[in-house]
């Protein structure tokens, strides 16, 4: 039987974290270990230039995606791993999707009005139709399921309606794929745990994979544990939840001692910096040895462009038909 194709994307705007990792890479791995799926995973380049961001780090950047996708484990022997601007079509199609999306639609897009408002020298047409482009990365490869987080649903909303406004418009072309949401809270800030953990907010906010153990338990010794005069404990909480992604058994114990008012912070925070060490140690190894083999890591990009741009171009060429701008 066929797979069932699925495919995500990553932006490369710096060193990817626990919120990154909770919030999707380790479902990708997940999924593609399934054995279930026809998995694409890209680094979405072109979205990244809608920030603020430095020419001369965007290599590195894009470097440091791919070495972490392959640290972790995804596999270029099971999973198509490629580069969004290696696949001009993306770019050629959300023109054409461009075409068929109402402004409105664009203005109510929650993320859209959040960035806005945190880059107000910079709110390009690019942030504008960033879910347009979304929409193209995502139908050019007619999938079945799209992994994302939460904050991305919108988006994938919009992803359909996009595809029915196409197929009945000029012709069924395009499916409408499901999203297949990550199956983790939120990871919050470790300063600011109401907010989500974000490297914007800055980098003792997060913690970052390729933190070693003395910086993770440096950062974990300010994590905001208790709020002043209020019960609700979502500093603790937000610990608890990561280490219940790590070991269940002992986050359950820490929240049952919660419950109890036996617990000590510094406890938690101390077993959390080992589970962490632990977890992510052959992670670091695999990454340090990635980052100083650059030509491998090109490598697989390039096998994975060169699959992705035969799905690519094929419906590319349908889409160009049926809008009559070719035979
Ligand atoms: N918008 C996604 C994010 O910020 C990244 C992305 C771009 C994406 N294109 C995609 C995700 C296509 C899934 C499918 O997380």
């Amino acid at each position: 039987m066929a797979k069932l194709r699925i495919i995500s994307g990553i932006q490369p705007t710096g060193k990817l974290h626990l919120g990154n990792y909770l919030g999707s890479l380790k479902h990708f791995v997940e999924l593609q270990d399934s054995g279930k799926y026809d998995c694409f995973f890209f680094i979405a380049d072109l979205h990244s230039l809608t920030e603020n961001y430095n020419p001369q780090q965007k290599q590195a950047d894009v470097l440091e995606v791919i070495a972490t996708f392959l640290a972790l484990g995804l596999d270029p022997k099971k999973s198509t791993l490629f580069l969004q601007s290696a696949i001009p079509a993306h770019t050629q199609l959300a023109w054409i999707f461009n075409t068929l999306t109402p402004m409105g639609e664009l203005e109510r897009m929650t993320q859209y009005k959040d960035k806005a408002s945190r880059q107000k020298n910079n709110v390009n047409v690019g942030l504008f139709t960033y879910p347009v482009l979304m929409a193209a990365d995502i139908l050019i490869y007619k999938p079945f399921g799209i992994p994302v987080g939460q904050d991305q649903i919108q988006h994938v909303e919009l992803t359909r309606a996009i595809a029915r406004k196409f197929n009945t418009k000029y012709g069924e072309l395009f499916p409408e794929p499901k999203e297949l949401l990550t199956p983790v809270p939120k990871v919050m800030s470790l300063l600011e745990p109401e907010k989500k953990m974000s490297k914007s907010l800055g980098d003792q906010h997060v913690i970052n994979l390729t933190d070693e153990p003395d910086v993770i338990k440096k950062k974990l010794a300010r994590a905001v544990t208790a709020t002043e005069g209020g019960s609700e404990n979502p500093g603790v909480e937000n610990l608890l939840t990561i280490l219940e992604q790590f070991d269940a058994e002992k986050s359950n114990a820490f929240w049952k001692q919660e419950a109890d008012r036996e617990i000590r912070y510094s406890e938690v925070k101390a077993v959390l910096t080992d589970t962490l060490d632990k977890a992510f140690a052959t992670f670091r190894k695999e990454y340090a040895r990635l980052l100083a083999h650059p030509k491998e890591c090109a490598k697989v990009l390039h096998t994975g462009n060169i699959a992705a741009a035969k799905v690519a171009t094929a419906t590319l060429a349908e889409a160009l038909t049926k809008v009559g701008l070719q035979e």
